[in-house]
């Protein structure tokens, strides 16, 4: 699903460069749950924006779904954004005094679906992350993990393969995180390809396999035998 090849990214600033990622290679299949974990500074958001096809690498070749994203049009790309990732962010990144079904609806509608299919599927969405008795509450009236559950939701909306956050649980207390974590790990069930930051050790042990970046390296990329499944709680 997605192949990374001797990717580098160095930011250049007036006279200063930085390298954020240095010559980095791995391979994620279809249906994997990948934590990516390393310090602050460590290169983890950069290699999120690559992945999602945000940012360019300064060098190296990053081909997703058979395709190499650096040889794409802006329209394909878009297309991609839009259809082939979901991205769920540490901030959630949700409108405010907007209901979560219309924070589902909106890349629906973006996308020129028709009005009623818009609806059933986010409530579908929105049931799937717990939320069915909630799709008229505005953000401002969910806490942090229902936030983070309409944010999920919302990613979902094109259905994407891959689903890429960014310390999702970062702004949650443990229980709540699990229960974000649950919700990663059925949807890697269902088959998406879910890649997640995290520099928390409680969250990367839920993931099969864990990639440790250390000032834009891999020092360790391995699968975790001992990865523990979270049981979601019932609402
Ligand atoms: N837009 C930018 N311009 C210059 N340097 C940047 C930029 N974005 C990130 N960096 C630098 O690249 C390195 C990696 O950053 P980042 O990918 O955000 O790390 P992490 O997400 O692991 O904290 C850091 O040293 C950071 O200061
Ligand atoms: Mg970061």
């Amino acid at each position: 699903m997605i192949k990374v090849d001797n990717i580098s990214k160095i930011y250049s600033n007036d006279s200063v460069e930085t390298i954020a990622l240095s010559n980095i290679s791995f391979g994620i299949e279809k249906g994997e749950f990948v934590a990516i974990m390393g310090p602050s500074g460590s290169g983890k958001s950069t290699l999120m924006h690559i992945l999602g096809a945000l940012d360019t690498p300064t060098s190296g070749t990053y081909i997703l779904d058979g395709k190499e994203v650096g040889k794409l049009s802006d329209d394909e790309l878009a297309v991609i954004r839009n259809k082939k990732i979901g991205f769920v962010f540490q901030a959630y990144n949700l409108l405010p005094r907007t209901t979560a079904l219309k924070n589902v609806m909106l890349p629906m509608m973006y996308a020129g679906m028709p009005r009623e299919k818009r609806v059933n599927r986010a409530i579908e969405l929105l049931e799937m992350v717990g939320l069915g008795n909630r799709i008229n509450h505005t953000s401002n009236q969910l806490s942090g993990g229902q936030q983070q559950r309409v944010a999920i939701a919302r990613s979902l909306a094109m259905n994407p393969a891959i689903i890429l956050a960014d310390e999702p649980t970062g702004n949650l207390a443990t229980v709540q995180g699990e229960e974000i974590i649950a919700i990663f790990q059925e949807l890697s069930d269902r088959g998406h390809t879910v890649v997640v930051i995290t520099h928390e050790p409680p969250i990367a042990e839920h993931a099969r396999r864990i990639i440790y970046l250390r000032d834009g390296e891999i020092v360790e990329d391995s699968t975790n035998h001992k990865h523990r499944r979270v049981k979601r709680g019932d609402e």
